[in-house]
């Protein structure tokens, strides 16, 4: 069982021990807990993917302590990813650019290019200074499921797998970093994520924002991904001919701002409608109503802008089909 370590002095020298050696340790962003390996340790990389399970291998990001190191990943930096790094390092926004020869080729599952992000949360940058080197770290959740926002949900999920967690609480955060390939043309976002593409587009105004194809494909983008064991659907408008009616009493309900009534649970993302706070409360309310034992999950589409992006990004990938309601039922529209 993976041994839950205080994120003092102590518990991450502990930490950066384990990486050192080739060992797992999952530790805190201000995003998601990652799980880390270190990222010049092709033997440690290659254990991320078995221990998440993953039926292929996908790049990892590589997380580092100093701008200064992710340029020793890159073959090349570009005068835009230095303001990119400027305005938004520590942060939760991760850069693609061509890798050097010293990046494993399993990080990157064989891409010619490697993904950098500086974190911002002081537990994650202690740890990969004294671990002294970058540390690989996908979202610490098993493949496809959802990710983990406080160390208890790493341990339900990994617990058995990897030698420890560094206990940071509830991420800040909640929602995992925007992707931006910068080896692309303009510039294109691979996944929506913590930074909001408002504040992207003030430094890249034509960064293109519509779904990758090809190699620069994220399995972030994988349309089935982020899901709960139970069933949700999406509350969406349309007709609800040919859906399959489910009692409101059994079903759950993850709301923006408002409760609605006559579910068996109803959790809400912000009663004040602030995009950030749904982002930091979005999963961790997921995994609660996905331990209620439920028959479904409704959910309800929050507006997109700002992190509300990534949100409804994570929603749709997350659901199963359309749900529509009546006065007492739920309509699934798969
Ligand atoms: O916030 C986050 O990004 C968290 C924390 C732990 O940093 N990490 C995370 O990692 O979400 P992961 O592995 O779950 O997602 C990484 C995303 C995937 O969509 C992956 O395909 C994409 O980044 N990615 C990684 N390397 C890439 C590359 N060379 N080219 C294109 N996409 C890449
Ligand atoms: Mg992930």
């Amino acid at each position: 069982m993976a041994r839950v370590l205080l994120p003092d002095d102590e518990g991450i020298a502990q930490a950066a021990a384990i990486l050192r050696a080739g060992g797992l340790v999952a530790f805190p962003t201000e995003t998601v807990y990652g799980l880390g390996a270190n990222a010049f340790d092709a033997r440690a990389v290659a254990k991320v993917f078995a221990v998440k399970g993953r039926p292929h291998f996908d790049p990892v990001i590589v997380h580092v302590a100093d701008p200064a190191d992710a340029e020793k990943l890159w073959t090349e930096v570009p005068p835009l990813a230095r303001k990119l790094m400027e305005r938004f390092w520590p942060g939760p926004l991760t850069l693609v650019l061509p890798k050097r020869e010293i990046v494993p080729d399993i990080a990157t599952a064989g891409l010619p290019t490697v993904a950098v992000r500086m974190p911002s949360h002081p537990v994650a940058l202690a740890l990969i200074r004294a671990a002294g080197t970058p540390v690989a770290a996908p979202s610490a959740n098993r493949f496809g499921r959802l990710s983990p926002t406080h160390h208890e949900a790493v341990v339900e999920q990994l617990g058995e797998a990897i030698a420890a967690v560094l206990a940071g609480g509830a991420t800040p955060v909640g929602i995992e970093s925007t992707v931006v390939s910068l080896v692309e043309d303009p510039p294109r976002v691979l996944r929506p994520g913590g930074t909001p593409i408002e504040a992207l587009r003030e430094v890249i105004p034509n960064v293109r924002v519509d779904p990758p194809r090809g190699p620069s494909a994220s399995p972030g983008t994988l349309p089935r991904h982020y899901r709960p064991l139970t069933p949700l659907f999406l509350l969406e408008p349309g007709p609800a001919e040919g859906g399959e009616p489910l009692d409101r009493r059994r079903c759950g309900f993850l709301a923006y701002q408002k409760a609605w009534h006559g579910f068996a649970q109803v959790e809400i993302l912000s009663e004040k409608g602030d995009l950030l706070e749904a982002a930091a409360r979005f999963f961790a309310l997921l995994r609660k109503l996905d331990r209620a034992g439920l028959a479904a999950i409704v959910a309800e589409p929050v507006p997109e802008e700002s992190l509300g992006l990534a949100i409804m990004d994570r929603l749709r990938r997350a659901s199963s089909g359309r749900a529509c309601l009546d006065e007492t039922r739920v309509w699934i529209i798969r």
